[in-house]
C-alpha cells in the first residue's frame, strides 16, 4: 500500500490508483465532469484539479489522471485549487451554456456567469469525449468520433450521416456529463436501428 496525505489527513492507496480514486474511497469530494470509471481517463476539463504541496513548491494537477506515490501532500480544497475550479467553470459555461447540468454545477461551486465569450448560446457539448470513449471501449463499436478541428470540433458519426454501426444501446447518452448526447443521438442512429430501438 502506499501511505500518503490528502488535506492532511493520512490515506492509503494501491499502487496505481489516482489521486482521485484514493479521494472517493475516503469520502473526500472532488469534482469531475469528464471522469467515468467505466472508461479511460482523458484529463480532457481540468475540473478534478487539485494541489500538490511540499516545502518549496506547489503545483496543480489534474486528480483523475495523477497516480498516487508515497509521502506526496494533496490539497483539495485551497484557494488555489478553488481559483482554478471557478475559472474551469466561467470556461465551461462559454463553451458550453446551454447544459444545464454544468450550469448546476457551478451554482454549487459559486460561478453564475462567465467573463468569457459565448460563441453559441445552445451550445451543451463540452467536448470531453465520454460518449466516443465509451462507444470504442466498453460497447466495442466506435460509432461516434471527434470530427473537423478548432472552434468547428464537434462529436458524432463519420460526415454527420446516420450509421448502421450504431446498435443504440445509449451508453453514449447515458455517460454524457452534460446531457449534450440526447439531442444527438437520433442524427447518429440509422433510421432502421431506430426504428428497431423504439419497437424494443
Ligand atoms: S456529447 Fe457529451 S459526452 Fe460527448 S463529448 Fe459532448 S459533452 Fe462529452
Ligand atoms: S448508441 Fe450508438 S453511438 Fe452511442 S454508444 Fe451505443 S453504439 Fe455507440
Ligand atoms: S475530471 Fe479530471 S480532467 Fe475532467
Amino acid at each position: 500500500m502506499i501511505k500518503f496525505k490528502i488535506n492532511d489527513k493520512e490515506v492509503q492507496a494501491r499502487s496505481g490508483w489516482t489521486v482521485l480514486e484514493t479521494a472517493r474511497q475516503y469520502g473526500i469530494e472532488i469534482p469531475t465532469l469528464c471522469f467515468h470509471e467505466s472508461v479511460a481517463s482523458s484529463g480532457a476539463c481540468r475540473l478534478c484539479m487539485v494541489e500538490l504541496r511540499e516545502e518549496n513548491w506547489s503545483k496543480l494537477v489534474a486528480s483523475c489522471i495523477y497516480p498516487v506515490s508515497e509521502g506526496i501532500n494533496v490539497y483539495t480544497e485551497t484557494e488555489r485549487v478553488q481559483n482554478v475550479r471557478r475559472w474551469i467553470f466561467e470556461m465551461l459555461l462559454s463553451e458550453c451554456p446551454s447544459s444545464k447540468e454544468v450550469k448546476e454545477m457551478a451554482k454549487k461551486y459559486g460561478v453564475f456567469k462567465t467573463r468569457f465569450p459565448v460563441q453559441n448560446p445552445n451550445e451543451s457539448c463540452m467536448l470531453c469525449g465520454l460518449c466516443t470513449r465509451v462507444c470504442e471501449e466498453v460497447v466495442g463499436l466506435s460509432a461516434i468520433a471527434t470530427l473537423d478541428r478548432g472552434v468547428h470540433k464537434k462529436v458524432g458519426a463519420p460526415f454527420l450521416r446516420p450509421t448502421e454501426v450504431c446498435v443504440a444501446c445509449g451508453c453514449c447518452v447515458t455517460i454524457c456529463p452534460t446531457n449534450a448526447m440526447r439531442s444527438r443521438i437520433d442524427s447518429v442512429r440509422s433510421n432502421t436501428k431506430m426504428q428497431l430501438a423504439k419497437a424494443a
